[in-house]
């Protein structure tokens, strides 16, 4: 069995991204099916950042704490820097992020490869490295980066594009892609490309689409190795349908919405 187990990973052709991230599969809580849009904010996130931890999960590897979109807003500010909407985080996401370090966790934050982000804020087309430098300053240890308003550009480029900026960011950060279509990214083509890419056409309420994300995400084993991973996106959310245990992304707020 031991030896079963080490051989797995050089079935595929693992040219995984070479960053030194995610050398075992990303875990943690990431706030779109809990709060979606409006419920985001700087104190919501905390708590449930604490949650991590007082339910015990911290402890089993869920380590990250990830903001998802609307966390921006949609004007840069005068040097073309991404601003954090200040209703939602009034200290601002540096603060934000040392307290979730200072809790032994990490801090994740989306971005979209356009020029605006899904549904609320700016996106980092044409501003990667600008973006990356201030993720790397603000402390982000995972980059959620998804594929809206990209201008008709090839989608490899504009992932590729962010890939570059966040080595030369000067901060090891995680990086996740996320495409519309997201068989198209499935396997080969998100190796070397990110740390992962989504598999499956996202998190939403019902144990169908979690065993069919399940059963999606397996049609791809053999891409996976350390650093390159199948991403089956948000697995769960908060529905009374759902039997409580070990979850991937467990969502804690009791309010739910539709998926991103
Ligand atoms: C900040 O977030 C609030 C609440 O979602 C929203 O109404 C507002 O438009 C946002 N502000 C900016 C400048 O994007």
């Amino acid at each position: 069995m031991k030896s079963l187990f080490l051989a797995l990973p050089l079935l595929g052709l693992t040219t995984a991204l070479n960053n030194g991230q995610g050398k075992v599969p990303p875990m943690g809580w990431n706030t779109w099916l809990a709060l979606g849009c409006d419920s985001l904010s700087q104190n919501a996130v905390l708590q449930n950042a604490k949650w991590l931890i007082s339910t015990g999960l911290a402890d089993a590897g869920y380590q990250y704490v990830n903001i998802d979109d609307c966390w921006s807003t949609q004007q840069r500010d005068a040097n073309g820097h991404i601003v954090a909407n200040a209703t939602k985080f009034p200290n601002g996401l540096t603060s934000l992020a040392n307290t979730i370090h200072s809790l032994g966790l990490k801090m994740g934050l989306f971005s979209a490869a356009g020029t605006q982000s899904c549904v609320e804020g700016a996106g980092s087309l044409t501003y990667e490295q600008v973006d990356a430098g201030d993720f790397a300053q603000l402390g982000v240890d995972y980059l959620k980066y998804s594929d809206c308003n990209g201008l008709g550009i090839a989608a490899v480029q504009r992932f590729a594009a962010m890939r570059d900026a966040l080595a030369k960011s000067g901060r090891g950060i995680y990086y996740s892609i996320t495409k519309g279509d997201p068989m198209s990214y499935a396997g080969m083509q998100g190796q070397g490309l990110a740390n992962s890419w989504r598999t499956t056409v996202g998190g939403a309420s019902g144990w169908n689409r979690v065993k069919t994300n399940f059963l999606r995400n397996n049609d791809y084993s053999s891409f996976s190795a350390p650093g390159s991973w199948n991403d089956p996106d948000l697995l769960m959310k908060s529905v009374p349908t759902l039997p409580s245990g070990p979850q991937r992304k467990p969502p804690f707020s009791s309010q739910s919405r539709s998926t991103n």
